[in-house]
């Protein structure tokens, strides 16, 4: 198989000393989009209108696993909604969004603002906090843990597992490695067999939690059975995880790095949801995704043959200046919409309104009550590539207010 571009291909996205700053060179592959490589079978894109098109394409299949370019490295039965195409994927979805409704998630603001208070608690005599470590990570993974009934000494297993899993969303058809699939799918493994053990304590114990309404939940007489709840926990799980994590580090970061937006937010606190928006926009935590082609699937000037994968950039379309003035400029103030952070189409984020929550909570906290914080440069990164985000983000400030 030959590559179609000699000069940029997939595999330079991988350069760990690009982890940083992925963004010149994902501009670099947003000018060259339409990209196709391996005789056309893949087909990369980072503009805003491409990605935009395809998320909502008929032909654009989440069922990756059906294309020979993508390493056979799933059991078809552990597949949630994420990776499924209607009917099945509009069923299981309808289920889910029956029992994560906006109101179970506005109700969770006084918790959400509760475990942001105690943290900062914990913090507040050392002058000195990691971001991840003592914000960004521990809110989210309570926060989902607590709605789906996890209970409290079993978070750090579950840290290790999603890690894990994660680390295996990274694109695998350049690079196949066998033992970081190996690893993600031990840890699926895992959490399959802890999920089945609540789930038959749920279901002859039901309480007052996510898991129990998943187990019950109903939809025109339908039911989730035992592999779709599996899938369901893990992929809410990890979803809830290690993306809200990013999203907040990503926020203080870039808040940090630009004063003046600070202070703009310090000055006006109805600021706050902008700025949520602002970083999904301009530092996005999921990166890319794909679709593979279920018939000929275009994108802009090509086409992507049946069983081919298009793999669309979020990150450079969310910096698209067809679509964004001045899109480098990280400004809380910018109209909101249109960036491509939770997707788009019929896969549109189902926990946006969750990290939208938690984000809001945690960056008003951060920016009113953090007294004169300073970034600790430079900022070490995970090695993931598309859940891509901070390993630590270590912060020094006067005072706690
Ligand atoms: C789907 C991003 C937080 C649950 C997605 C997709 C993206 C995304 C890009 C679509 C993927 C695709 O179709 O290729 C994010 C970001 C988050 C975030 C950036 C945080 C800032 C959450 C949270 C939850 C969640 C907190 C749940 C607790 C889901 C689910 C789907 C999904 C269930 C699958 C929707 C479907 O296939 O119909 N997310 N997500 N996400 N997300 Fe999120």
């Amino acid at each position: 198989m030959t590559m179609t571009s000699p000069t940029i291909d997939l595999t330079m996205l991988a350069d760990p000393a690009l982890r940083a700053d992925p963004y010149p060179l994902l501009r670099q592959m947003r000018e060259a989009s339409p990209l196709p490589l391996i005789d056309g079978l893949l087909v990369v894109t980072g503009r805003h209108r491409d990605c935009s098109a395809v998320l909502r394409h008929p032909h654009a299949s989440s069922e990756r696993y059906r294309s020979a370019l993508t390493a056979p490295n799933l059991e078809i039965s552990t597949l949630s909604f994420l990776s499924l195409d209607p009917p099945d994927h509009t069923r299981l979805r309808r289920l889910v969004s029956s029992a994560f409704t906006p109101r179970v998630v506005t109700a969770l603001r006084p918790r959400i603002t509760e475990i942001v208070d105690s943290l900062f608690r914990r913090v507040a005599e050392q002058g000195r906090m990691d971001v991840i470590d003592d914000l960004a990570y521990p809110l989210p993974v309570q926060i989902i843990s607590e709605l789906l009934g996890v209970p409290a000494e079993d978070h750090e297993r579950l840290r290790a597992w999603s890690a894990q899993l994660a680390r295996g969303l990274d694109p695998q058809f350049t690079d196949p490695d066998p033992e970081r699939v190996a690893v993600a799918e031990g840890a699926r493994t895992e959490f399959n067999r802890y999920f089945s053990t609540l789930i038959a304590q749920r279901r002859t114990h039901p309480r007052e939690d996510l898991l129990s309404l998943l187990v019950h939940a109903e939809s025109e007489g339908d039911k989730l059975n035992e592999e779709e709840l599996l899938a369901t926990c893990v992929l809410l799980l990890v979803a809830g995880h290690e993306t809200t994590t990013n999203l907040i580090a990503n926020a203080v970061l870039a808040l940090l790095r630009h004063p003046d937006q600070l202070d703009a937010l310090r000055a006006r606190p109805d600021l706050v949801d902008g700025c949520t928006e602002e970083t999904l926009r301009y530092d996005p935590p999921v990166q890319m995704t794909t679709r593979a082609a279920r018939g000929t699937l275009p994108v802009g000037e090509v086409e992507v043959p049946d069983g081919g994968i298009a793999v669309l950039l979020i990150a450079a379309a969310n910096r698209d200046p067809d679509v964004f003035d001045e899109p480098d400029r990280f400004d809380i103030t910018r109209k909101p919409g249109g960036h491509l952070a939770f997707a788009a189409g019929i896969h549109f984020c189902l926990g946006a309104g969750l990290a939208r929550l938690e984000s809001a909570v945690a960056l008003d906290a951060f920016a009113q009550r953090i007294v004169a914080p300073r970034l600790l440069e430079p900022v070490e990164y995970k090695a993931n590539i598309n859940l891509r985000g901070p390993a630590r983000l270590d912060v020094t400030f006067d005072a706690i207010r």
